[in-house]
């Protein structure tokens, strides 16, 4: 296992800090002036994605100091230990193997002397084998229809991942519709219910624990409506579940057979690679889901084996502690130019929140620095009409994170090249701002002078602000995978880094025995 360290009590820390005096007084618009090569030697590729993070307040200086700081908090000890099954989630003793989930190479990882390849590799052909069911129709409902609908039942990691997979890839789903049902609140599920037709809707249970008082309830609620619609022996036609407690699922009434495994190695958040996507697996087939988890292994590959200087995900890692430990920003905006990426926010935030949002190390001592940021974000070019008034203009630095796609789905190219006009814009406005002088120049036929002074101050723009972007060619599930693996790996690497446990969620207990209570 790799040794916890105190990130403030590196060489290296005490040299950012040195280091970071030399960003005072910087002009981010200077250095891409000073040299035009910038732009390129701070992008990274990764098959058809490219990583510009040009403009954030760094040199190959920092990056050098980045690079030293991951070896004294022993980042690459720490992938060997996550990707070869070590229990690195210490509190709850537990291995994090959310990436063998996704490695087609059969690699022989052992979980307390049993081999999970094997496990896998069953998982899949149970999924592949009950999607061909429904998708081809040869799945009946209990009046001899076909299933046209599917409704997942879940919260928190059994819900987000899977919701966020298939609205974004809508363009390659079939004829099946999906509905995802996760708050306790009553009117949400009715609401859905009303959609549904009984004799032609599968709902899939998610839950890992099978425990969760927001799924068991919506559950059972689903199945009180469908009983009072069917005979008693449809459940078994229209409820399946995805679960590590057999037990619990066969009392609720689901057949063993019925049940498709999660095991503890995997955490919540980390889950729609495993039979948790299986409404992605239904949506969009279970070979574009298998491409959806290529893509993803793409991404681990080039995480595990890239030197630190062309590794993405560590320099997103190390990106974010600089700007958040040396910088002082608290909050991260995540801005995908993609409708279709409407939920891919909220899906961040469990990942990165419920990960990193902790206050003490490993050890369990209290930290002395700040961890977990705080992720919001919408989808370009609403955002602009909405909150990024406060990013240009407002008194906190917020670090952005543009993602973008060269080509639309649909083939549209006006409509494409306009979004994507506003993504460059936007990362370049945050850059460069524009000066009294330039504001001056804009407004000089504006009126008379005194009112151009009056105003001058409202419409100036600091510029200067830090921004990352993503371009991959095109969304597909593959891309899609492989941009959900690299953000996992910057909250593990941002996690070593700050040394704390990012796999564990005491947090989120208190407030559900307090309910209970209530
Ligand atoms: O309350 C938080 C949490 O434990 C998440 O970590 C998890 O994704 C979610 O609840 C759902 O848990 P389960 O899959 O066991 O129902």
């Amino acid at each position: 296992m790799f040794q916890n360290t105190k990130p403030t009590q590196t060489k290296h820390w005490e040299k950012l800090q040195e280091h970071k005096t030399n960003f005072e007084d910087f002009s981010l618009k200077n250095l891409f002036n000073e040299n035009p090569d910038r732009e390129k030697q701070f992008t990274l590729r990764l098959e058809n994605l490219s990583f510009n993070f040009s403009k954030n307040r760094i040199t190959e200086t920092t990056l050098h100091l980045f690079e030293g700081l991951t070896k004294e908090m022993h980042l690459e000890e720490a992938k060997q230990a996550l990707f070869n099954g070590e229990k690195i989630n210490t509190t709850e003793n537990r291995a994090v193997l959310h990436t063998a989930l996704r490695d087609f190479s059969n690699r022989r990882i052992k979980v307390d002397g049993v081999a999970i390849y094997p496990l896998i590799n069953e998982a899949r052909n149970k999924l592949k084998d009950f999607t061909k069911q429904i998708i081809s129709g040869k799945w009946k409902g209990f009046s001899g229809k076909p299933i046209d609908t599917i409704v997942n039942i879940g919260i928190g990691g059994s819900d987000l991942g899977p919701k966020m997979v298939v609205e974004a890839l809508d363009y390659y789903t079939n004829h099946l519709n999906s509905y995802f049902i996760s708050n306790i609140d009553g009117d949400a599920t009715k609401r859905v219910l009303n959609k549904l037709n009984p004799e032609t809707t599968l709902f899939i249970v998610v839950s890992k624990t099978f425990t969760t008082v927001e799924t068991l309830t919506n559950a059972s609620t689903c199945k009180k409506w469908l009983l009072e619609k069917c005979p008693k022996d449809a459940v078994q036609k229209h409820f399946v579940a995805v679960s590590t407690n057999t037990k619990a699922v066969v009392d609720f009434g689901i057949e063993s057979a019925s049940i498709f495994p999660m095991w503890d190695w995997v955490g919540g958040r980390y889950s729609m690679w495993s039979s948790v996507g299986l409404s992605i697996a239904l949506s969009i087939g279970y070979e574009a889901f298998e491409s959806f988890l290529q893509g993803a292994n793409t991404a681990d590959q080039h995480f595990k084996h890239t030197p630190f200087r062309k590794n993405i995900p560590a320099i997103m890692g190390l990106l974010s502690v600089w700007n958040t430990n040396f910088l002082n920003t608290r909050t991260e905006a995540i801005l995908p130019y993609s409708e279709a990426l409407r939920e891919l926010v909220a899906y961040l935030q469990q990942l990165f929140m419920e990960s990193n949002g902790k206050s003490v190390d490993r050890d369990g001592d209290p930290v002395n620095y700040a961890t977990g940021n705080v992720i919001f974000g919408s989808t370009g070019t609403n955002a602009q009409h909405s909150f990024m008034q406060l990013i240009h203009q407002g008194t906190d630095e917020i670090p952005v994170d543009f993602i973008g796609f060269d080509s639309p789905l649909y083939g549209d190219s006006k409509h494409h090249d306009i979004l994507m006009a506003n993504f460059y814009a936007q990362s370049q406005a945050l850059l460069e701002g524009k000066t009294k002088e330039e504001v001056h120049l804009s407004m000089k036929f504006e009126g008379d002078q005194k009112k151009i002074n009056q105003l001058l101050p409202f419409k100036v723009f600091t510029g200067n602000k830090v921004s990352n972007s993503f371009i991959f060619d095109k969304l597909t599930p593959y891309t899609l995978g492989m941009l959900i693996a690299l953000y996992e790996h910057k909250v593990f690497v941002q996690g070593i880094i700050w040394n704390i446990n990012s796999f564990d969620q005491f947090g989120v207990e208190l407030g559900k025995e307090l309910a209970k209570r209530f």
